[in-house]
């Protein structure tokens, strides 16, 4: 069967995240979180003097790229990919609030992009991949043979961080979230370099009122219709 790329871009808590985990597993394709990419880097950022009072030091960490390493490893247990950052497992670390506060500003740089999206590339050299983001259909593979763009209302999508947030043991309120998921909609869609934009030619999902199961199984016949063309 025809190996292709999945690029699947959207909003913020649209569960792009769980469908292209779940596709991927189901059709043995590599899953890559670009969106953990950029955490890891804001991450990085907090602890390293690089974001202090209410700035972004540019330069110093436009001088530490080369510095920071961010790979995925396979989870043996939960089968999943995480994020390690220098050689150190942070995935839990890179989704929390702080991350989330400052990851949309850190992401609006150019030269990380630009860093960031020749990772990806790289990545998806072979295809066989799955990768979600904000500008994968439109920068980091405008070629990907099956492009979706997941949505649902701010509120849904605030509501569904909350609930992870507080499975995780994480303090937040539903306004704070709700707040954070808008400023984050605003700031990925009104940057100058890679914004969040619909492909020309993605396929839209708006999943406000499906359940999890429900969603599945749409993205699973799109996969399949693409590779039986
Ligand atoms: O988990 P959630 O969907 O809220 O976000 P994410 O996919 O983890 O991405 C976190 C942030 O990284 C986004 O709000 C964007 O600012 C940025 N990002 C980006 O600019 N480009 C990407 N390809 C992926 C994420």
């Amino acid at each position: 069967m025809k190996k292709i790329i999945i690029a699947i871009d959207g909003h913020s808590s649209s569960g792009k995240s769980t469908m292209a985990k779940d596709l991927a597993k189901q059709i043995g394709y590599t899953y890559i979180d670009s969106g953990a990419m950029y955490r890891a880097l804001t991450l990085y950022s907090l602890q390293n003097g690089i974001i202090y009072g209410e700035k972004i030091n540019e330069e110093k960490l436009r001088l530490s790229l080369p510095d920071i390493k961010i790979t995925f490893q396979l989870n043996a247990q939960s089968r999943q990919p995480e994020t390690y950052l220098n050689g150190r497992n942070v995935e839990k670390e890179i989704r929390g609030m702080e991350v989330a506060n400052w990851v949309s500003a850190i992401a609006a740089i150019p030269y990380v992009r630009q860093a960031l999206v020749a990772m990806q590339q790289e990545l998806g050299k072979h295809k066989g991949i799955v990768m979600d983001g904000r500008d994968i259909a439109t920068v980091v593979f405008p070629d990907a043979e099956l492009k979706i763009f997941v949505t649902a209302s701010p509120e849904v999508r605030a509501r569904r961080r909350l609930e992870e947030l507080i499975a995780k043991g994480e303090n937040a309120s539903y306004e704070e979230v709700l707040a954070n998921v808008k400023k984050r909609d605003y700031m990925d869609s009104t940057r100058t370099e890679g914004p969040l934009r619909q492909a020309d030619d993605a396929l839209i999902l708006d999943n406000s009122f499906m359940t999890v199961p429900e969603q599945k199984a749409w993205l699973i016949t799109q996969y399949n219709r693409v590779v039986n063309q």
